[in-house]
């Protein structure tokens, strides 16, 4: 039995801020954000968006075409959970109507846990083909202000539709995995913003993958050379270049640069102009790839490695499926990426220290761009969602909650 990716759909916010802008104001050389980490632009959440919301707007994208009474299990990894006891997915799972007959959860492994929900959600489908899987993969990447890991900061959303119809991708069920107790990046409860130690993170990382891929090679016999093209999880772009060339070295692969920047480009654009989506970040690499107009990814075979900091590695592969084009037509993310409200660094600060209060006073968040759901508030410790009639258009903020109902 085929079992794999049926069709997945995509959500970041509608602010960005270009790192330009941060580089002047952090007296830093641009080219360093440019070419020295690969970054262009950081998807900055509007303060009336949150992990649930940026997950919900992907999965409505995610679930146009399907049948949705077939779901019987929500799966949401995040980071960026909103409480300590109820899965993010309950909300999400009331906000797209699906049926109460469900199986739902939030799984946590820093940004490898949506790779872990994937192959969970595989095993589902094998032992119960007539039924499908929703991964819901959504994080907002944030570090302190001023430290190194601020031009790496980003949000997005991806989430799959698991399922015995593949559409898009079908995935081998074989993973190479490291697990390893380190301290390279972690977020206690009492803190917002993420500590890392950044240099030590990127040798984890590449040590991760080394061991994953001689793993996944012991179990499967799999050659470097099989693969078309390799995603990597992407904290920020170079470091697939970097985590390619070290598998590259590693298996003495007679390619010359361009062909090895060949197989790994292509899934970079989206994350460039997002910035770290944590959980997100692999599945926004693959739709990258896949989106490429000019690519016919049809039978190829696409080497995938996922890496969440703590550590745990994943590395596994999937084979592009025929039709895969049509079977993502249901988003216009090219659109998406550009139909952004450019931010200045005075309404990035706005953004980035706005808080929702914590005593249990009702607070009604102002309204700003967001996809079709969004956090309305919150009133004696609980979050209020709502969903959207009538989206908002390049206006920044427009403090009018008439133009959307409570739902
Ligand atoms: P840094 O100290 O600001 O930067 O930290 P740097 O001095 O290392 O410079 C970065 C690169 O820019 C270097 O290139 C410089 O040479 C180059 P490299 O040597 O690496 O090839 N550079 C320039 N290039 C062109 N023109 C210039 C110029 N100046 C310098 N003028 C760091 C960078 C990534 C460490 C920092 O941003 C950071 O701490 N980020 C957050 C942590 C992170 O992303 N770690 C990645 C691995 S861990 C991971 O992936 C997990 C994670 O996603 C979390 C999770 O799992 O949940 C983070």
């Amino acid at each position: 039995m085929n079992v794999g990716i049926e069709t997945l759909g995509m959500y970041i916010p509608r602010y960005g801020l270009d790192l330009r802008l941060l580089a002047d104001a952090r007296g830093v050389d641009p080219r360093k954000y440019l070419h020295g980490i690969g970054q262009e632009i950081m998807a900055v959440p509007a303060p009336d968006e949150d992990s649930v919301t940026l997950g919900a707007n992907a999965a409505a994208e995610a679930l146009k075409d399907v049948d949705t009474s077939k779901i019987r299990t929500l799966i949401f990894a995040t980071e960026s959970g909103i409480d300590q006891s109820k899965a993010g997915a309950i909300y999400i799972h009331q906000l797209l109507g699906l049926p109460a007959d469900c199986r739902t959860v939030e799984m946590k492994q820093a940004c490898c846990s949506s790779t872990s929900a994937v192959h969970f959600a595989l095993s589902t489908v094998a032992l119960n083909p007539d039924e499908k899987v929703l991964v819901v993969c959504a994080d907002i990447a944030r570090y302190g202000v001023g430290t190194a890991g601020e031009p790496t900061q980003g949000a997005g959303a991806v989430a799959l539709v698991i399922s015995a119809e593949p559409r898009v991708m079908e995935i081998g069920t074989k993973v190479g995995y490291h697990t390893e107790d380190v301290m390279d990046f972690w977020r206690p409860n009492y803190l917002d913003e993420a500590l890392v130690d950044g240099k030590y993170s990127i040798r984890v990382y590449l040590n991760a993958l080394e061991q994953s891929w001689k793993r996944y090679q012991n179990m499967t016999g799999a050659t470097f050379g099989q693969f078309d093209h390799f995603c990597y999880h992407l904290p920020f772009t170079r470091m697939a270049l970097k985590a390619h060339l070290h598998l590259a070295r590693l298996e003495e692969a007679q390619l010359d640069s361009a062909a090895l920047e060949h197989q790994v480009d292509p899934s970079l654009d989206y994350n460039r102009r997002t910035g770290n989506a944590y959980t997100a970040s692999l599945y926004l690499g693959l739709l990258s790839l896949l989106d490429r107009p000019e690519l016919d990814l049809t039978e190829k075979q696409i080497g995938m490695f996922s890496y969440g900091s703590g550590c745990m590695g994943a590395f596994f592969g999937g084979t592009v499926l025929a039709g895969y084009k049509e079977a993502l037509a249901n988003q216009d993310r090219a659109k998406l990426m550009l139909d952004r409200t450019w931010l200045s660094m005075d309404e990035y600060k706005t953004f980035y220290s706005h808080e929702l209060p914590r005593n249990g006073v009702e607070y009604r968040t102002d309204r700003y761009r967001t996809g079709k759901y969004r956090l309305a508030g919150v009133k004696g410790h609980k979050r209020l969602y709502e969903k959207v009639s009538v989206p908002m258009t390049q206006s920044a903020l427009i403090q009018d909650s008439q133009k959307s109902s409570v739902s």
